[in-house]
């Protein structure tokens, strides 16, 4: 299976975690994308969705599917999304697609988070992937400064604005053994909007593809 069969295969799998008549948590990404796509066939049994993104909720809305404020909604069982990588502590880096606020106030509402990727997302170390961080825009050279006295070289995303108006750093070269301290770090310099660590709040499953089938990890 080439990797795209394997994000189709992670992400028709996480249909066992959609109900009837239940509000779906819907992530961002190319993995994501296939889940919203597998969503067509129970789409008129399920209330509707909270999204992660301005593509999300286009992609729900053009399919027909209700896009929920999230302030209407105190609570909902399951929030599906990617990531760009995982360890085996489900502690992950998220923000390839520059969601990662989003994805993260999404997330702590959810009483669930499961996570689907295809198995090159594994890692036994965080920090390969630049770590991206969203920064409102006049911050952005007080923030890589100090991103550079954590041990990171911070690179600006140029021509990327996110769905809340900030820019993002992509932090390379942070060998990432602390994420629950790096992801409190990061976020306590201020300017920083969000990090893209996902570890204070990990994921509960992850699904992943591999050659040999989805894998369940809980
Ligand atoms: C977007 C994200 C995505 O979940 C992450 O980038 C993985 O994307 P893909 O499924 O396209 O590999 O965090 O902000």
């Amino acid at each position: 299976m080439n990797q795209n069969d394997k994000k189709k295969a992670a992400a028709q799998a996480a249909m066992k975690f959609v109900h009837a008549d239940s509000i779906i948590g819907v992530g961002t990404g190319s993995t994501v994308n296939y889940f919203i796509e597998a969503l067509e066939s129970v789409k008129n049994t399920i209330q509707g969705a909270v999204s992660s993104s301005d593509e999300s909720t286009k992609r729900l809305k053009a399919m027909g599917i209700e896009v929920f404020d999230l302030n209407s909604v105190s609570s909902f069982d399951v929030y599906i999304d990617g990531a760009d990588e995982i360890t085996q502590h489900k502690h992950m880096i998220k923000g390839g697609g520059a969601a990662l606020t989003r994805e993260k106030i999404v997330a702590a509402v959810a009483k669930q988070f499961v996570c689907i990727i295809d198995d090159s997302k594994q890692v036994p170390v965080l920090g390969k992937f630049p770590l991206p961080v969203e920064v409102i825009p006049m911050a952005r050279s007080y923030v890589a400064r100090e991103l550079v006295k954590l041990g990171g070289d911070p690179e600006y995303r140029q021509g990327v604005v996110t769905d809340n108006g900030n820019v993002i750093l992509d932090v390379h070269n942070l060998t990432i053994l602390n994420p629950v301290e790096m992801e409190r770090k990061i976020n306590q310099i201020v300017g920083v909007v969000t990090n893209g660590l996902f570890a204070h709040r990990g994921a509960d499953i992850v699904l992943v593809a591999t050659d040999d089938g989805v894998k369940e990890i809980t």
